[in-house]
């Protein structure tokens, strides 16, 4: 078992990748010689298992002799039952505290996940555990109290103001931003895709720490709604606007194609005056010419659109098969729209009727 394999260093003292390219390769590794050692062995009947977190830093040679299988990270309902089975009792044996003297609720737990954690494991969640634990046990000992009950509401007393805010869609349709989703090391959450016209002749400014991907495939979408949406008022608009697209939080850097849906819904938003529905969140790759391809991370982002309110989700058709895995208290709640084509996407996003609000700045 080689663990970490995505983290082999390469500098002056020697490529681990390049003498791994000969263990692993099985057509190669019936003789491998270690510089060291100078005899050969056999590994050719040797199964070998390395683990990774990030596929992208396995050198692609490397990769390539590996059949890869995923396992995702916990959602929120699995750590609390890992919580309650193995952290918890462990915590508590660990503090010296009496077990009947210290009890979680469901609540506190789903907190700590979600309101001071949010990693892909549970080290995090064990140390908040740990730490309420050691609290509890310094209380009996110097004041005798007890037993005691860890509850969501009386969580931030233990352990002191919430780290991430609580994710919430859009309080009510806007021109312009429409709510994507994302997946994370610790699992997804929405984001916003905020679209703003400038005066100027049609081109995209892009901010929000997007790496080239991302940058490529809102590109893409701008020429897909221009091209689609060619009314004489979006030509208008067009004509005389640019787009500056940012995406929120500025500082947390983000890739990918996934989100070029999303894109392709706030700008035809602008395009033509018509307000994105809030309740609405979508992902998946567009082409050029307007199909949609399906995505990674299915999982993870219904489960954050879920938990941030969201009512309809506009999913890859290709991507229907994903929902298979996830429970189905989640999905009950939600109404789900699989698209081929991102005109589809677009006009389920934007708001069926309401007012065409004035478009802000510029001529117009
Ligand atoms: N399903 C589980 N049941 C009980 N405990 C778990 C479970 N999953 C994780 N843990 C706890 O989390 C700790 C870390 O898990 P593990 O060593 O498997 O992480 P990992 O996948 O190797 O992560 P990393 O990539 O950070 O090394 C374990 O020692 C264990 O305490
Ligand atoms: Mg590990």
């Amino acid at each position: 078992m080689l663990d970490e394999i995505d983290k082999l260093g390469n500098d002056f003292r020697g490529d681990p990748a390049a003498a791994l390219l000969e263990v692993l390769d099985p057509e190669q590794n019936v003789s491998f010689e270690d510089h060291y050692v100078n005899l050969p062995f056999d590994l050719s009947r040797v199964m070998f298992i390395t683990t990774a977190n990030v596929r992208d830093a396995i050198p692609a040679p490397l990769l390539d002799r590996m059949e890869v299988l995923e396992l995702p990270g916990y959602i929120t309902h699995e750590k609390i039952r890992i919580a309650k089975r193995f952290l918890v009792p462990r915590q508590i044996a660990e503090s010296g505290v009496p077990a009947r003297s210290l009890a979680f609720d469901d609540e506190a737990l789903a907190r700590i996940v979600e309101r001071y954690t949010r990693e892909a494991g549970v080290r995090g969640l064990e140390r908040a555990i740990a730490s309420i634990a050691r609290k509890t046990a310094r209380r009996i000992v110097e004041r005798g109290r007890g037993p005691l009950r860890v509850t969501g509401a009386n969580l931030k007393r233990w352990l002191g103001p919430e780290e991430y805010p609580e994710e919430e869609m859009l309080a009510a349709p806007a021109v312009g931003v429409s709510t994507g989703m994302a997946r994370t090391a610790a699992g997804g959450t929405i984001l916003f895709i905020e679209a703003l016209p400038v005066a100027g002749s049609g081109k995209l400014k892009l901010t929000g720490s997007l790496g080239d991907v991302m940058k490529e495939s809102a590109e893409a979408a701008l020429s897909f709604v221009k091209s689609r949406y060619a009314t004489a008022a979006a030509d208008g608009f067009f004509a005389s606007h640019d787009v500056h697209l940012h995406v929120p939080a500025g500082a947390v850097p983000k890739d990918g194609p996934s989100a070029g849906v999303a894109i392709a819904a706030a700008l035809a938003s602008l395009a033509l005056g018509r307000p994105v529905r809030n309740d609405v969140a979508l992902t998946g790759e567009a082409t050029l010419t307007g199909k949609v391809l399906p995505v990674g991370g299915v999982k993870e982002k219904v489960i954050a659109a879920h938990r941030a309110g969201i009512r309809e989700i506009v999913l890859p058709r290709l991507n229907e098969k994903d929902l298979e895995e996830i429970p189905n208290r989640i999905t009950r709640g939600l109404k789900f729209r699989f698209v081929d084509r991102v005109d589809e996407a677009v006009s389920r996003a934007l708001a069926a009727d309401g007012p065409r609000p004035a478009r802000r700045a510029g001529k117009g």
